[in-house]
């Protein structure tokens, strides 16, 4: 029935369906592409690298970005490798100082190479919306403060692909006009219940971690597991190892300069 087949459409176009649709870009080269993340890397930090604590991560998010079936992502209970889900996000878990932001930043930036298209959702016509896959990258106490200044965190909403820096480390409550509000709560619940919103995360807090459902509630906790891919990078705190390094003098100025 026609009535019926308009409202379903409207429902679609709303987002309410799972409708992230993702295009393989292959062939590529996985070898040729960890290269470049590399490169991209040492051209914003010369000490930047891929090693074992953060290989499987990067590896996986290349996959991802190219549209590989073959990407994998963690189990956040056994933090095994499973397969994972090109239709979903991302999340990032580690100690500060392991990557987890660059990580994020390197890869927006590899987004640029090629116009990934993604389909977020379909409209009113039943065709897929297209957009790029590339994101912003935005700290959390930064979208906190916008709040406190300006009252509003909707583009936050409403970003199609939205890359959320240092969840957890945001004040709990942010004040606009006698107004409390946990604002990465309520964008993360509006982002969790569409479907047509690609969400990336870092964060110290493990994705099922007590702190982050007691931080955020069961709601969102769960939202986050539905929504996003799981890494953990582990490791040093990159910032000390460098000052670490066995030739690192204290008179080595170089090396003890802040590299941020
Ligand atoms: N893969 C890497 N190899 C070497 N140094 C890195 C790497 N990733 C990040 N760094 C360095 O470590 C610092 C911390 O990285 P960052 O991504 O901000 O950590 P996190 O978000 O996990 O706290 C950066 O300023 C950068 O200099
Ligand atoms: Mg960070």
């Amino acid at each position: 029935m026609e009535v019926i087949d308009n409202i379903l459409r409207r429902i679609q176009s709303e987002g309410y369906f799972k409708s992230v649709k993702r295009y393989a870009y292959l062939p590529y080269d996985l070898n040729l592409a960890m290269q470049v993340v590399e490169a991209i890397g040492k051209s914003r930090n010369p000490n930047f690298v891929i090693d074992d604590e953060n290989r499987f991560t990067y590896e996986n998010l290349v996959r991802w970005v190219q549209g590989d079936n073959a990407m994998m992502c963690l189990d956040p209970e056994t933090k095994q490798p499973v397969p994972g889900r090109l239709d979903k996000g991302i999340y990032i878990a580690g100690n500060t100082g392991t990557g987890k932001s660059w990580a994020l930043e390197i890869m927006s930036v590899y987004t640029t190479i090629d116009k990934i298209q993604i389909g977020f959702g379909k409209d009113y016509n039943g065709k897929d919306i297209l957009g790029c896959l590339h994101w912003a990258n935005v700290r959390t106490d930064t979208m906190c403060e916008e709040f406190s200044r300006e009252g509003t965190y909707d583009k936050y909403k409403q970003w199609k692909c939205l890359g959320i820096q240092d969840l957890g480390a945001e004040p709990v409550e942010s004040l606009y006009m006698g107004n409390r509000v946990d604002v990465l709560r309520m964008i993360l619940e509006y982002r969790g219940d569409r479907t047509d919103r690609i969400t990336l995360v870092t964060s110290n807090l493990p994705i099922n971690h007590q702190k982050l459902i007691d931080r955020y509630g069961d709601r969102v906790a769960s939202r986050l597991t539905e929504m996003c891919n799981y890494f953990e990078i582990k490791g040093a705190d990159r910032r000390k190892v460098r000052n670490l390094a066995p030739n690192a003098t204290k008179s080595d100025g170089a090396s003890n300069a802040p590299n941020k």
